[in-house]
């Protein structure tokens, strides 16, 4: 018999054959547009670590949102950049903060489009923790209090989801009930459930000016190496009821998608975070990778790690690609 006589060059030979036996694909529907918004008007301030994201006011982010519209994004996630910061974080459950604003304009303008707000408290802190701190210490059940309010503030103005990416033990549960409890029913929660302290988000603390003025966010946020930790912390969002669980950052998380993915029927979200993005970009600006093709390729290998929903800056780029028969 001649050899070989099993080739799998077979079914690569055209691409005809290779959309035939293609096993993952990338759709605009997978995609979630995260966006800074800040107060002002006429403001769209560059972030320098991250090329093509910028801090909106409400009028020019409703311009920026247009496009998400038509190429059919299904929705983006809102940071708010605030006026102040304090010790409680006042701006984050104001009914007349920045976030707060936004939703409105935007569910006004666009009413298909699923807005989802970072439930957090770093960003209006001004120590830049996600928590209540105390003699050096970041307090969980306080905290949970504050997230709570938040969340419901945004759901008042008319949030469709919202995603606490604090960390406290037992968030997903106040939230829940703080929501419940106000008729908020249908408003639903993506938990960042597996969240880990990671060097990728260096560049998102540019943009949200949130990084924190002493110490790290290791006590809550998850240590990179562990795995079975994150299913643990997945079962319990689950329980406190997450309709979405998040695993993030993605790229050198892609093992834990994939577990996460096989153990739990939950929708699986991953985050393509600030550093992921900051250095494609790096690379593409000077010409030593083919920017569209490295998108592509390393989402597609989120989509097939087993992430259902991706929340990337890249979205806009990647659905007009796509658009174009990427
Ligand atoms: C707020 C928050 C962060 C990110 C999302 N929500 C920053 C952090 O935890 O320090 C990171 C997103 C990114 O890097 O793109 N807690
Ligand atoms: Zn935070």
């Amino acid at each position: 018999m001649p050899f070989p006589i099993v080739r799998p060059r077979r079914l690569r030979a055209n691409e005809t054959i290779r959309r035939l036996v293609r096993e993952t694909s990338l759709s605009v529907d997978d995609l979630i547009y995260p966006v800074f918004v800040t107060h002002g008007r006429g403001v769209k301030k560059a972030v320098e670590a991250m090329p093509g994201v910028y801090n909106f006011s409400v009028d020019t982010l409703l311009e920026e949102l247009a496009a998400v519209d038509e190429l059919g994004i299904p929705g983006i996630i809102l940071f708010g950049i605030p006026r102040q910061k304090d010790e409680r974080a006042s701006e984050a459950y104001d009914d007349q903060g920045i976030v707060q604003q936004a939703i409105r304009a935007v569910k006004e303008k666009f009413p298909a489009m699923l807005v989802i707000t970072d439930v957090c408290l770093c960003e209006y802190t001004s120590h830049g923790h996600c928590g209540i701190v105390e003699n050096g210490c970041i307090l969980n059940d306080p905290t949970l209090e504050l997230l709570a309010h938040t969340a419901l503030s945004h759901a008042r103005a008319g949030a469709d989801m919202v995603a606490p990416s604090d960390m406290m033990d037992g968030r997903v549960g106040a939230i829940r009930r703080e929501l419940d409890r106000a008729g908020y029913q249908d408003v639903s929660i993506m938990a960042y459930a597996a969240k880990y302290a990671s060097a990728y988000y260096g560049p998102f603390r540019e943009a949200a000016g949130s990084a924190p003025q002493f110490g790290d966010r290791r006590s809550y946020q998850m240590d990179p190496p562990n795995a079975r930790e994150a299913l643990r912390e997945i079962i319990l969002d689950i329980q406190e009821g997450a309709d979405i669980i998040m695993v993030k950052p993605a790229l050198a998380y892609l093992d834990i998608v994939r577990q996460v993915r096989d153990r739990f029927d939950h929708p699986v979200a991953v985050y393509n975070v600030s550093g992921e993005y900051a250095m494609v970009k790096a690379a593409a600006a000077r010409g030593w990778i083919d920017e569209r093709r490295v998108v592509l390729e390393t989402l597609t290998g989120m989509k097939r790690a087993g992430a259902d929903i991706i929340l990337t800056y890249h979205a806009i780029d990647v659905a007009r690609w796509l658009q174009e028969g990427a």
